[in-house]
């Protein structure tokens, strides 16, 4: 029977991408999304691939999430935490809520994926966490304190998890996207986007397939031995 993979935010951008890849790899996948039902549809019409609507920032929804995706695919045996959003002010114009929205998506939204099938992971001896950190969680960014926070925080998990899990056949790695070409980035001011388009000597923006590649190895057999590790793919922007 085919690996079950779970990807959260996995209905656009690098999350779709990985969806795909993990699909044409031969893993039976599901797809998490928020609440863009318009393009999770959209996906599925496309793809073929179950989309499953939950708050990743809600711990009791993850689980629920989970169970569902368990009961219909089988027992989840890869999770890809890409699911992220952005609230970028300098530190001065701050909001409180703000600071709060990002981590407990990015950062307690990773801890809610992880913790529901990690159980299931221990007794099977085998399981593969993903989790998509960030360049800027590498290397600090103006304006995301609170993002930076979180995706360093995503090294710490998977370095910690790495641990726990290596005697039981389970695999926790990063990967750190440089700037990739997703929505997210596509709607920053276009003069911003050249901006960044300079910092990066690859002179270009990442492509999503690019980033699903990295996963996709990961999950597999052959890397096995990767663990606790963080794949930089960022046009040689940053050498974390
Ligand atoms: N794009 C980049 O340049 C870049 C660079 C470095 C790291 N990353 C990281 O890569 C990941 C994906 O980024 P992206 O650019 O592909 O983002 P995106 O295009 O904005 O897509 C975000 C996905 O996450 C889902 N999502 C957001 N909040 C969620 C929540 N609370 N619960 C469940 N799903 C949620 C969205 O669902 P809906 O469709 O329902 O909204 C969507 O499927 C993020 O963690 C981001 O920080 C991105």
């Amino acid at each position: 029977m085919a690996r079950v993979a779970l990807v959260t935010g996995g209905s656009r951008g690098i999350g779709a991408a990985i969806s795909k890849a993990l699909k044409a790899a031969g893993y039976a996948v599901a797809a998490n999304y928020a609440g863009n039902d318009d393009a999770a549809n959209a996906f599925k019409a496309e793809t073929g691939i179950p989309v499953y609507k939950w708050n990743v920032a809600d711990y009791e929804e993850c689980k629920a999430g989970a169970a569902q995706v368990e009961a219909d695919l089988g027992p989840i045996d890869i999770v890809v935490a890409n699911a992220g959003i952005t609230r970028d002010a300098p530190f001065h114009k701050m909001t409180p809520e703000q600071w709060r929205q990002v981590i407990d998506t990015n950062l307690t939204g990773v801890f809610n994926t992880v913790h529901p099938v990690w159980p299931g992971m221990r007794e099977r001896k085998f399981g593969r966490v993903v989790v998509i950190s960030s360049v800027n969680g590498q290397k600090g960014q103006f304006a995301q304190v609170n993002y930076a926070a979180t995706k360093a925080g995503d090294i710490g998990i998977v370095r910690s998890l790495a641990q726990e899990g290596a005697r039981a056949g389970i695999t926790a790695n990063a990967v750190c996207p440089g700037y990739i070409a997703t929505e997210m980035v596509m709607a920053v001011p276009e003069k911003v986007r050249e901006s960044i388009i300079a910092q990066i000597p690859a002179g270009r923006l990442g492509e999503p397939e690019e980033i699903a590649r990295c996963v996709a190895f990961l999950v597999s057999d052959d890397a096995g031995f990767i663990n606790g590790s963080t794949i930089s793919a960022n046009g040689a922007q940053f050498f974390g």
